[in-house]
């Protein structure tokens, strides 16, 4: 079994197998969304992350009904699990499915039939982190979040993703603040594509408690300070990151240089079933293509439990248990 890890950035949609969705369009009488598995696998190559987002809101149209959702859920479950994932902080994209005339309620009680029980069938504890499309207007993401309201004992956090250049942070500030009021914790992508400003803006005015990806950080070194200094951490996803050429290949990714700065960073799937694998396969990458050793690999796991919403009890009882793992990773 691969080490014990927490997965804290992956979006559920992005975890939508080919054959899931064919099967989920038959289902629903759809017409298929392209002539088979392989033609649509083929449609995977990317050059940057809008030609993936056009490809990944076009397929979750085959997500229709509350059992759709708790399918889908339960096919990551099944993969994350044998990855060695023992708690998952999930993304939801709630106005992708809204915009196309699916009720918030069918989503969240179609994934949490699923991750409610997800302890006891899976061994992994997790949580719901509801994503704002950035490119959508701040009033679209505010409706959204007072229509989140009678669900929110499923979700700890809120989050902030969809196309990222051209749309900052600060045009969600007063959404975030909201979110805050209601008790719920704060998450952002930046620096993903976007500049290392993107970063600071998702941390002073989002209150942002950790960043997506955030590579971009290592362009301005006053950032890199801050970031090691409050021990921010980053979900950083090497695949996703080669795979949308925000970085040329895996032997050039920033990780190790992430790491050597001090920075509290998480390795993550992002949208597995897009990207050519799920959590551990990243750690396996780092391994073959950057060289981390044993204890590095070791020490990105015990990141997650640290980065994660869990309780200092229930963090300590997985860093331990990471400790303990018999294998190298
Ligand atoms: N939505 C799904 N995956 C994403 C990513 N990598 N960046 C921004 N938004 C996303
Ligand atoms: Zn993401």
């Amino acid at each position: 079994m691969p080490i014990p890890k927490a997965e804290l950035h992956v979006h559920i949609e992005g975890t939508l197998e080919p054959e899931l969705a064919f099967a989920l369009a038959r289902r629903n009488g759809l017409t298929p969304p392209h002539p088979d598995v392989d033609s649509l696998r083929r449609a995977y190559s990317f050059t940057d992350l809008q030609s993936f987002l056009d490809l990944y809101y076009a397929l979750m149209d085959v997500l229709r009904t509350e059992a759709d959702f708790t399918d889908l859920a339960t096919a990551y479950l099944d993969r994350a699990a044998a990855q060695g994932v023992r708690h998952a902080e999930i993304f939801f994209d709630p106005q992708a499915h809204t915009g196309r005339g699916i009720s918030l309620d069918t989503v969240v009680n179609g994934l949490t039939a699923a991750l409610n029980t997800s302890e006891h069938t899976h061994n992994i504890s997790t949580t719901l982190i509801l994503c704002f499309l950035r490119d959508r207007p701040a009033a679209e993401a505010l409706d959204t979040l007072h229509q989140a309201r009678p669900h929110l004992e499923h979700i700890s956090a809120v989050g902030l993703d969809s196309a990222e250049v051209g749309h900052p942070p600060e045009k969600f500030t007063e959404v975030f603040a909201a979110a805050r009021d209601l008790g719920l914790r704060r998450v952002a992508h930046a620096g993903e594509e976007g500049p290392a400003s993107y970063i600071w803006q998702a941390l002073n005015l989002l209150g942002a408690e950790r960043i997506d990806h955030g590579i971009r950080c290592l362009e301005d070194p006053d950032l890199v300070t801050h970031l090691a200094a409050t021990q921010t951490p980053l979900t950083v996803c090497p695949l996703s990151n080669v795979r949308l050429r925000a970085v040329p290949d895996l032997a050039q990714h920033p990780l190790p240089a992430l790491m050597e700065a001090g920075l509290l960073v998480t390795v993550n799937s992002d949208d597995p079933s897009y990207f050519g694998g799920y959590v551990h396969d990243n750690y396996q990458a780092l391994h073959t293509h950057l060289g981390l050793g044993a204890e590095q690999l070791r020490q990105l796991a015990r990141n997650s439990f640290t980065a994660s919403f869990l309780t200092p009890q229930r963090k300590a009882q997985l860093i331990a248990e990471v400790d303990a793992h018999p294998h190298p990773w």
